[in-house]
């Protein structure tokens, strides 16, 4: 194998290294390329640029792998706990039982968030998307941790922000859902686990008991770890590298996350499904509406810009979604057209050609729907599980003190002209 690219331009043939990954995955190290050549390279959509090089994540999206830190994603799903997951992919490696224990400790401690913030909900209508409401409340504890934008402060310093981050997104998101259900907030309970008690906030009232279903603390549990990286959606990066603050830094990540393209597909397939459903099931009509270019409609909850043959966070999910409706007893007619609708565009040459399967967000909308999660809150499910990715991320990024992220452009705009007065246009 060859450790250097040659590009020749302009008659000049140019040397560049190559790098390999520790998978065997090779990219051109073009970070010389304009000093000395004076081009740059044009990738709309980055479908062919490595942004970095990153030890958290193994995607592998011919062979359909995902692997948090060398661990497999089907293993860590059956086996590990989320804050297990959330701990190596912050920290690299898995957690001792006494590690685990102080990461917990730590965590619970800080899930409370200033009373001042409960006003905050109170302002927005009632009817708010949630993702709107966590993205701003997210920013906001930046401005209860003023230290937080010393880019400069001290390793123990930053990772008490990662714990404040991960103690406070769930109340966060829970009371968002309370704040559009005008109903009282819930306090949290420290001596619940991670999910357990995510789940007592959302659900509980505090006029009765109420007992979390462990089916329901394990279902989360696993679709948490499902969603908890996915290697190189660099807005987190990106704005981290600029030295935002951490608040700052997350809630950008949330809000990228939010588009129908992205995490927000889990709310559209749902509302895809139920459409269907009310049209009378009929999903081969809704099959073509998807193929024909004249019509903006696509089938939600298919296709993926890195997988091209299956998404494997999609595969554990529609096991779950079978296991878990099961031990719920819930017989949802959304889970009949969405094996239908699997089955007839995975036998579609539209679909095939292209490469097109389900991905996460495809059964995911369902358990969520088991779990009696509103459909509004989704998304807000998705960034709770892609937390400890983000931080991830941005650890990795400002140990390695990368620089600003700021891509190059081809101008392909007008060239000068003098300025014309309004009187003469
Ligand atoms: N339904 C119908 N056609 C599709 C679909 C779809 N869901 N996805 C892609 N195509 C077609 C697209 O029209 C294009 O066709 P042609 O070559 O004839 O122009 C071709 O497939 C390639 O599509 P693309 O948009 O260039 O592919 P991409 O890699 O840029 O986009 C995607 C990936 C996820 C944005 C896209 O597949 C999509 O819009 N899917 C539906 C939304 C969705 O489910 N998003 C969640 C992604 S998983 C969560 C996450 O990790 O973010």
């Amino acid at each position: 194998m060859s450790n250097v690219a040659k590009i020749e331009l302009d008659g000049t043939v140019y040397e560049f290294p190559v790098v390999v990954g520790s998978e065997n995955e090779k990219a051109i190290d073009i970070s010389k390329l304009r000093d000395t050549t004076g081009y740059v390279t044009l990738d709309t959509g980055y479908k062919n640029t490595g942004a970095t090089t990153s030890k958290i994540t193994f995607l592998d999206g011919e062979e359909g792998i995902l692997r948090y830190r060398g661990y497999p994603i089907e293993q860590l799903a059956e086996k590990a706990s989320f804050l297990e997951v959330a701990y190596l992919l912050i920290y690299g490696e898995l957690p001792t039982q006494a590690q685990l224990d102080e990461f917990k400790t730590s965590i619970q401690k800080h899930t409370l968030v200033h009373e001042d913030m409960k006003q905050f909900f109170e302002a927005y209508p009632a009817k708010a998307h949630p993702m709107g409401v966590l993205s701003s409340m997210i920013c906001s504890l930046s401005t209860f941790y003023p230290e937080s934008l010393d880019p400069n402060r001290s390793a123990e310093a930053k990772n008490l922000t990662i714990h404040r981050l991960l103690a406070k997104l769930p109340t966060l998101a829970a009371w968002s859902y309370k704040n559009a259900m005008r109903h009282p907030f819930m306090y949290p309970r420290n001596e619940f686990d991670y999910c357990k008690n995510f789940l007592y906030m959302m659900f509980a009232m505090p006029t009765e008991d109420y007992n979390v279903d462990p089916v329901v603390v394990e279902a989360l549990n696993k679709l948490l770890i499902l969603h908890a990286d996915h290697e190189q959606k660099s807005t987190v990066r990106i704005v981290g590298s600029s030295q935002a603050n951490l608040y700052a830094t997350i809630s950008a990540g949330i809000s990228a996350l939010w588009g129908p393209l992205h995490g927000g597909a889990n709310q559209e397939v749902i509302e895809m499904l139920e459409k269907i459903h009310q049209d009378g099931g009929d999903v081969d009509k809704w099959v073509a509406k998807a193929k024909d270019k004249e019509d903006p409609f696509r089938l939600m909850g298919f296709g993926h810009r890195v997988y091209k043959n299956f998404d494997p966070r999609a595969k554990i999910i529609k096991k779950a979604c079978d296991d878990i409706l099961s031990k719920l007893g819930i017989n949802d007619p959304m889970l009949e057209i969405a094996k239908k609708l699997e089955k007839v565009a995975l036998e579609d040459e539209y679909f095939k050609a292209r490469n097109l399967y389900p991905n996460v967000d495809f059964y995911s909308g369902i358990i969520y729907k088991a779990l009696g999660i509103p459909t509004e809150m989704f998304t807000v499910m998705f960034a709770l599980g892609r937390l400890p990715g983000w931080i991830a991320q941005w650890k990795e990024m400002t140990e390695n003190k990368e620089p600003i992220g700021r891509p190059r452009q081809i101008y392909t705009g007008e060239t000068p002209r003098d300025y014309v007065e309004i009187s003469k246009r």
